[in-house]
């Protein structure tokens, strides 16, 4: 086949490693992204088009002939990035508007699961005429589960013990949104499953666990994900095939039912109670970030492909190999995060060679960071890059992971000191 250009749509981890797996493919000409950062600019041709101007993203992608474009992140795609392209016949890594709202609407995503017979948590959707106490009562001798229904960035759930604050949080949410959803709690254990999917199959990839919560010991406030590993241990050979039973078959053919099926990656966020029978906390539709970053290093099979596949309904044609490894990410965070991140600092110990998985010292992947007016290397988000390895085990992974970080200085910022600790 003729090599092909690729645009990635995206400027994080997850884009940077989508643009280390397609630069590494013998199948693809030109990685193209827009609009990247310091890191994606090693391996691609950065382009100023922002992630949700779909116009915009659009006309780039005829301009420099793409044949592939890659949604990375959820906003683009609930806008409606893969119809617009799909009208001009160019193949999307990510579902159509209709799909993507899976994970645009918490309420959506449970009246799916309620339609595809899918176990989840049990909910009430409260608004201003409901009855608040009733509610709080009936899931009352466990912390609250308060989610809104908006795409908030990770803000939008609260768990509490503290009855006055999952009320407080119920009220506001109802104020600002119109209605809230109070849910069951769920006790378990938590983990991701990347599911890439088109109307002819699905490949389920190895699953992974990610660390949510800022600081050691999973305290502190909820975050994008300060750190991840893969395959997490505690999705069994049993609970892998119990999710594709339960979960990932049905919700296949509730999503490839319609005219236009999902094409992409559906990302189960799973809670895996004593019994070993999952339910799912959350749907997105797209890869995790951190969890891409130590995914996709551990698919052998040529990434281009598999997204090519995915993106042109030639999934069941594909035999997907994956490498027995592990993979372990711990992210650098600049001074603040997640509240009031501090930005326009140095990143000092950087390299400027482009990474590759393979290297035996692990590689960096660059989130925000961009490059000031002299040139030099400065931290531009709160997640700024994050360090990863493989290893013929978690902890040498986790362990290669950890000296590279310790190469990197960028002041005030701050990590997670225990990534896999669950598991190790
Ligand atoms: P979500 O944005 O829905 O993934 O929720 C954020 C986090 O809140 C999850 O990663 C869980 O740690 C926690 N969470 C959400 N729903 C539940 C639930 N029903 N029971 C227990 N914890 C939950
Ligand atoms: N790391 C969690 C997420 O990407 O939603």
């Amino acid at each position: 086949m003729d090599r092909k250009v690729v645009l990635v749509v995206g400027s994080g981890g997850r884009e940077h490693a989508l643009c280390m797996s397609l630069a590494a493919s013998s199948l693809v000409s030109q990685v193209h992204c827009t609009p990247g950062n310091a890191g994606t600019a090693f391996l691609a041709t950065n382009h100023s088009v922002s992630a949700t101007d779909l116009q915009g993203v659009l006309d780039l992608a005829k301009s420099i002939g793409a044949e592939l474009v890659v949604a990375g992140p959820e906003a683009p795609l609930c806008a409606g990035l893969a119809d617009l392209l799909s009208e001009h016949s160019i193949p999307c890594f990510g579902p159509v508007a209709a799909l993507a709202h899976l994970e645009g609407s918490k309420l959506h995503a449970k009246e799916v699961m309620r339609a595809a017979n899918v176990p989840t948590a049990a909910f009430h959707v409260l608004d201003s005429d409901s009855d608040l106490d009733a509610a709080l009562d009936d899931f009352a001798g466990d912390p609250w589960v308060v989610k809104r229904d908006v795409l908030a960035g990770g803000k939008g759930v609260v768990v509490t013990e503290d009855r006055d604050e999952a009320r407080a949080f119920i009220q506001s949410s109802i104020v600002s949104d119109g209605r809230v959803l109070l849910e069951a709690f769920l006790p378990g254990e938590e983990a991701s499953m990347l599911v890439v999917m088109d109307g002819s199959g699905f490949v389920c990839l190895p699953a992974s666990q990610d660390h949510k919560r800022a600081f050691d010991g999973d305290t502190g406030p909820n975050t994008g994900g300060m750190g991840a590993y893969c395959p997490a241990p505690v999705v069994t050979d049993d609970i892998r095939n119990r999710t594709i039973e339960t979960i990932v078959k049905p919700m296949h053919t509730y999503l490839c039912a319609g005219e236009q099926p999902y094409r992409g990656v559906l990302y189960v966020g799973l809670m895996i109670p004593e019994s070993g029978n999952p339910s799912v906390v959350e749907f997105n539709v797209r890869f995790g970030d951190p969890e891409c970053q130590i995914t996709l290093p551990l698919i052998e099979s040529d990434v281009f492909e598999l997204l090519n596949a995915a993106a042109t309904d030639g999934l069941n044609d594909l035999e997907v190999r994956f490498r027995n490894l592990h993979a372990a990410t711990v992210v650098l965070a600049a001074e603040g995060y997640p509240h009031s991140p501090v930005k326009g600092r140095k990143i000092r110990g950087l390299t400027s060679i482009a990474p590759t998985f393979e290297s035996e010292n692990g590689w960096v992947n660059h989130a925000g960071t961009g490059r000031d007016s002299n040139g030099v290397l400065i931290s531009t988000g709160g997640r700024v890059l994050s360090c990863s390895a493989t290893g013929q085990t978690l902890a040498e992974s986790v362990a290669t992971a950890y000296e590279l970080l310790a190469t990197i200085e960028l002041e005030g910022s701050h990590h997670r000191s225990d990534i896999g600790f669950r598991a190790l």
